[in-house]
């Protein structure tokens, strides 16, 4: 059977994930399909976004479907002080599928109980970005040829990034990962995270800097420093700028081995990476149009 939505990577077994790679790859194939036909979709959106958004929309779009919403609540009636559970009560009335994006953690399992149709949490808060980690491990996939034995490092805002929190569990349903955490104390991968790693027997390591180690990655997985997360700016400023990827720190790293960053990015990748073959973070960016068809399809049951 296929789970009714999407809230938490949790919420999805390993056969879930890997349904998702073969349907992604389909989808690569032939991204025009029109198993959403006289479906309506919303795409709510109570924080900013770019490529979640966009390619949501493409996705839905690319699947026949038709879209609703808004990129921007305070074009809504959240403006006038509508709340979280009376508009997804509403809103749910309307469409066959919500896809919302909002910046408290636990707004996305919340909505989930309220609304009558299937919710996909595009990103609540801190906590989890689950749709990112499906299009991160098709792209891991892809270029790796496999979801085994990942040699990954994670460096950067590992505490409040939630996209290294989800990938950090969906990865571990897997063989043998080694995680290697590179970030500074202020935001180092929570201790829960680190706990449930230690649950499991799985191997991962903390640093600060960048080390030789990297010679060992298969992944690289950059990270922006949260900024809309600090409740102290002056917290912000002294770490804002902590590690800067450049090109001249990849010279002893493994041929195969590929940067992802989720992006945004601010300057933690120096754009003389972007020509090396290495960086991988636009062509993962497109992945996740792909992975979001099926995704929405796995979901409403259309394959
Ligand atoms: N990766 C990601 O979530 O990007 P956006 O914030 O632009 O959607």
């Amino acid at each position: 059977m296929h789970p009714k939505n999407l809230i938490s990577i949790t919420d999805f077994s390993k056969d879930d994930y890997l349904r998702i790679m073969e349907l992604a790859a389909e989808f690569e194939k032939e991204p025009n399909q029109n198993l959403l036909k006289g479906k309506v979709v919303a795409s709510l959106f109570y924080e900013p976004s770019t490529r979640t958004r966009l390619s949501f929309e493409t996705a839905i779009t690319r699947l026949g479907g038709r879209i609703v919403g808004f990129s921007d609540s305070s074009s809504s009636s959240v403006s006038k002080g509508e709340t979280l559970h009376d508009t997804i009560r509403m809103v749910s009335n309307y469409v066959d599928l919500i896809v919302m994006r909002h910046p408290l953690e636990g707004s996305a399992r919340y909505a989930s109980q309220v609304a009558a149709v299937p919710v996909i949490n595009a990103g609540d808060g801190a906590n989890q970005h689950p749709t990112q980690t499906l299009l991160d491990m098709y792209s891991i996939m892809k270029t790796q040829g496999r979801l085994d034995n990942i040699n990954i490092f994670l460096v950067g805002d590992l505490k409040y990034g939630r996209t290294v929190h989800s990938l950090l569990q969906a990865l571990s349903v897997f063989e043998n990962p080694i995680f290697n955490f590179i970030a500074p104390p202020e935001l180092a991968m929570p201790i829960e995270y680190k706990r449930y790693l230690d649950s499991q027997g799985i191997r991962y390591f903390e640093h600060t800097e960048f080390t030789d180690i990297i010679s060992e990655a298969d992944i690289i997985y950059m990270t922006r420093v949260q900024k809309e997360r600090f409740t102290d700016p002056m917290e912000y400023e002294k770490v804002k700028n902590v590690y800067i990827l450049r090109n001249n720190m990849l010279e002893n790293t493994k041929p195969t081995m590929k940067i992802l960053h989720p992006l945004p990015r601010v300057n933690e990748i120096h754009t003389d990476v972007d020509a090396n073959p290495k960086a991988y973070y636009f062509t993962q960016a497109l992945n996740g149009m792909y992975t979001r068809e099926a995704i929405i399809s796995h979901i409403m049951g259309l394959k």
